[in-house]
């Protein structure tokens, strides 16, 4: 609003609050992909061919890492990108390499037996709770090595020079010299120190919970506890966690179980085999100083012009505000409640998304602004005390 303050700041911002019902991190909805801006200062221009000889880390072998080489690199006619590894423990494996522009780890969307439909959020879990069966992830067909014919061959022998295999590594110089502690905090910082170099990871999105779930109804059904599980292993306390459904942020307990393990777990417990590729398939991804490949975080300061209404009603919201709350907010095919509707800026902008939208306002005059606005509202409930 203009001001004609003098005796201190005027005021420019005004708070946006989000609440959520339960206080965790799994169980409510927040796109901030359809909000990401585009990210500065950033190329990322890697071939597939340009690491050869990199350095490889394995951080899913047993509890400790095991590291290897970039030996060879192939391609098979759908563009998929495989990598044979050469490991310090003299194994040679083929892996698929994670295409560099790509988040690293897909997204997966998995099919409820019981209902038919589609969980793609960690927030749609809750509501297959009365469903029978067990959901079936879809994943992508399953790339062919065969298929493949050879793009780039290391000429180096594998670890006659361990120097060669990281790169970009150089002496850094940059704001967190003088505190070591920071500098894993700065992505210019970390790839100076540790150079670029492959770490295998899960190939896709797992849903920690449907895993803990399965398992559980496995173990039960073996009538195995989780003493014996541990013992069978050789482990002392790992098998517990695998059965929790607390999991991600710090204090939680819950864990997958690493690859090897999920396979001497099956020849414990004899489950099915539809979540092996789910949970075991592995990739090389690139660790490097890259952007997120849908853009930056649009932080939480955001620029916004005042939007003047034409209307006879004063306060209203300008329109990029309800878009980005919405977008954020509300999933497709979701809901969206405006308790103060005013002039109906609300469900214009839900309409523009194509979301429903219920508005509740007091001043029965201002639902001749909220019509014109809103072309489509498809109900009118008059509330008299
Ligand atoms: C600041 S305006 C909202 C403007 C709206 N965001 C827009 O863009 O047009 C607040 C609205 O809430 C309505 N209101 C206030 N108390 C209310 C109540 N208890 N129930 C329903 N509406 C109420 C007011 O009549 C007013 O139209």
């Amino acid at each position: 609003m203009p001001s004609s303050l003098d005796s201190r700041f005027s005021n420019v911002y005004e708070p946006i609050f989000l609440f959520i019902k339960k206080e965790s991190k799994y169980n409510y909805y927040l796109s901030l992909d359809r909000l990401r801006l585009p990210a500065n200062n950033f190329a990322n221009n890697k071939n597939p061919e340009d690491i050869i000889g990199f350095e490889v880390e394995d951080s899913l072998f047993k509890s400790s890492k095991i590291k290897g080489q970039v030996f060879k690199i192939l391609k098979d006619p759908e563009n998929n990108i495989f990598v044979e590894v050469i490991w310090e423990n003299g194994k040679r494996t083929v892996e698929i390499l994670q295409n560099f522009d790509k988040e690293s780890q897909t997204p997966v969307e998995l099919i409820c037996p019981g209902c038919g439909k589609v969980i793609k959020y960690d927030s749609d879990i809750n509501n297959h709770n009365k469903c029978k069966g067990f959901p079936i992830p879809v994943l992508p067909p399953k790339p062919d090595v065969n298929m493949s014919t050879e793009l780039k061959t290391s000429v180096l022998f594998p670890y006659n020079d361990y120097r060669l295999i990281r790169t970009g590594k150089h002496n850094y110089k940059g704001k967190f010299q003088f505190s070591p502690d920071n500098r894993g905090a700065s992505p210019g910082a970390r790839k100076s120190l540790f150079g670029e170099y492959l770490v295998r990871q899960r190939r896709y999105k797992i849903f920690q919970p449907i895993i803990a779930e399965y398992l559980g109804f496995w173990r039960r059904r073996k009538g195995a506890t989780i003493k014996e599980i541990d013992n069978l292993l050789g482990y002392k306390d790992t098998a517990g966690h695998w059965f929790r459904k607390d999991f991600g942020s710090w204090g939680r307990g819950g864990s997958i179980p690493l690859p090897g393990d999920w396979f001497k777990l099956k020849d414990i417990l004899k489950f099915d085999d539809i979540y092996d590729r789910w949970v075991t398939e592995t990739h090389l991804v690139l660790q490097t100083v890259k952007p997120h490949p849908k853009g930056k975080n649009p932080g939480d300061v955001w620029n916004i012009k005042l939007q003047p209404s034409s209307e006879a009603h004063f306060a209203t919201f300008p329109e990029e505000l309800v878009r980005r709350c919405i977008e954020a907010g509300c999933p497709d095919g979701g809901v969206v409640l405006d308790p103060f509707a005013g002039s109906g800026t609300v469900g214009k902008v839900a309409c523009d998304l194509k979301r429903d939208a219920i508005l509740i306002e007091l001043v029965p005059e201002y639902l001749t602004i909220i019509k014109k606005r809103c072309p489509n509202v498809k109900e009118i409930i008059y509330v008299v005390e």
